[in-house]
C-alpha cells in the first residue's frame, strides 16, 4: 500500500466525510517570475468565471506576497486564514471574505510543514473543513507567490491544473521555463498545464511568446503546454490597481476586460468536458500534498 492509499486508509476509518459532490477544481495560478500579473489575472479572470454563473473561490497559499486582498479594496483584517482552521480556532465558512464583485476569498497563512505535524483529530478536523468547499465552489483558484520552490512544485503537481502567466520578457520565459523543468524533474505523468500571455504589445509578440515556451517544454521536457490566451498590455489594468478596483469591472470594455472574457470562453468547455482524469478537488489536493512531503 502506498502513503496516499494509506492516508485515504486514515481519513475512511476516521470517518472523514465522503465526496458528495462532483468536487471542485482546483486551478494553481503560477509564473516563476514576480510581478508578471498573476493577481490581476486571478482577481479578473474569478470574476469572468462568476459572470458565466461558476462558484470561485480565491485561495491564498502565500500570506508573505499575498496582495489579492488589496487588489479587491479590503482594508480591514481578514477574518481568519487556513492556518486557524488548522489549528482548530475557526470553521472554514467563518474565514471566507466577501471581495468586491462578490468574489469569495481565503487567506492561507498555512505551513505545510505544520499540517504534516497535526495530530488525528485536527487533521480530521482540517480535512472535514477544507472539503465543505466543494459543495459550494465551481473552481478555487490558488494565486501563488513569486518564485520556485519545491512547495510550489507540489501545489502544481496537487492542483487539477496550471495556469502559467508570463509576459514577453526573456527572463520571464526563462523562468515560466524553469517551473515547468522543475515539475518535469518531480514526474514521470507531467501535470496539465497551460499558457497566458500577459502584457504583450502586439498580437505578434503574444504569438511568438507563447511558440517560445511551447516548442522549448516540447523539445526538451516532452511536456504539452496549450495556450489559454493572451492578455495584452492596457493602461486601464494599473488605473484598475491604483483605484483597488478589477478592471473587469471598473473597465469592462477594456482590451484587458474583453481578453479576460475570451480567456474563459476557452476555459470553461474545456473544462467541461470530459476530464481524462478523475477531478483530484480540494481533499485530492491536500492528500496529495500531505503523500507528496511524506514521500
Ligand atoms: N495586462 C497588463 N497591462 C498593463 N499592466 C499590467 C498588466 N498586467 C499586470 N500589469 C501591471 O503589473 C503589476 C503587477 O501585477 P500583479 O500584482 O498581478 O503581479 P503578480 O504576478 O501577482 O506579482 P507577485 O509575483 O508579486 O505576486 C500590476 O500592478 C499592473 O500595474
Ligand atoms: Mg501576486
Amino acid at each position: 500500500m502506498d502513503q496516499a492509499q494509506r492516508l485515504r486508509e486514515f481519513m475512511n476509518r476516521h470517518h472523514v466525510q465522503e465526496e458528495k459532490k462532483q468536487p471542485s477544481r482546483m486551478i494553481t495560478i503560477t509564473s516563476g517570475k514576480g510581478g508578471v500579473g498573476k493577481s490581476n489575472f486571478t482577481l479578473n479572470f474569478a470574476l469572468a468565471l462568476k459572470e458565466a454563473g461558476k462558484k470561485v473561490v480565491i485561495l491564498d497559499l502565500d500570506l508573505s506576497t499575498a496582495n489579492i486582498d488589496i487588489l479587491m479594496g479590503a482594508t480591514a483584517k481578514l477574518k481568519g486564514s487556513l492556518a486557524d482552521v488548522m489549528y482548530q480556532k475557526k470553521y472554514l465558512f467563518d474565514c471566507i471574505e466577501k471581495g468586491i464583485g462578490g468574489i469569495d476569498y481565503i487567506a492561507g497563512g498555512l505551513d505545510i510543514q505544520e499540517l504534516m505535524k497535526l495530530d488525528q483529530k485536527k487533521l480530521i478536523f482540517f480535512m472535514n473543513q477544507i472539503q465543505e468547499l466543494n459543495s459550494y465552489a465551481d473552481f478555487i483558484l490558488l494565486d501563488t507567490g513569486a518564485g520556485i520552490s519545491k512547495m510550489l512544485v507540489d501545489f502544481i503537481l496537487a492542483s487539477d491544473e496550471t495556469i502559467m502567466v508570463t509576459t514577453p520578457e526573456p527572463t520571464s520565459i526563462a523562468d515560466a521555463y524553469s517551473v515547468m523543468k522543475a515539475v518535469h524533474q518531480f514526474t514521470v505523468q507531467p501535470p496539465k498545464f497551460r499558457l497566458v500571455v500577459n502584457r504583450a504589445k502586439t498580437y505578434r509578440e503574444a504569438v511568438d511568446t507563447s511558440r517560445a515556451l511551447k516548442n522549448a517544454s516540447s523539445v526538451f521536457l516532452k511536456m504539452n503546454l496549450n495556450t489559454l490566451g493572451f492578455l495584452m498590455e492596457d493602461e486601464h489594468v494599473g488605473k484598475a490597481v491604483r483605484s483597488q478596483t478589477p478592471f473587469y469591472l471598473s473597465y469592462p470594455n477594456c482590451e484587458a476586460s474583453k481578453n479576460i472574457k475570451q480567456i474563459m470562453y476557452t476555459f470553461l468547455p474545456d473544462m467541461e468536458g470530459n476530464p481524462s482524469s478523475p477531478i483530484k478537488g480540494i481533499r485530492g489536493f491536500f492528500e496529495k500534498i500531505l503523500f507528496l512531503r511524506k514521500s
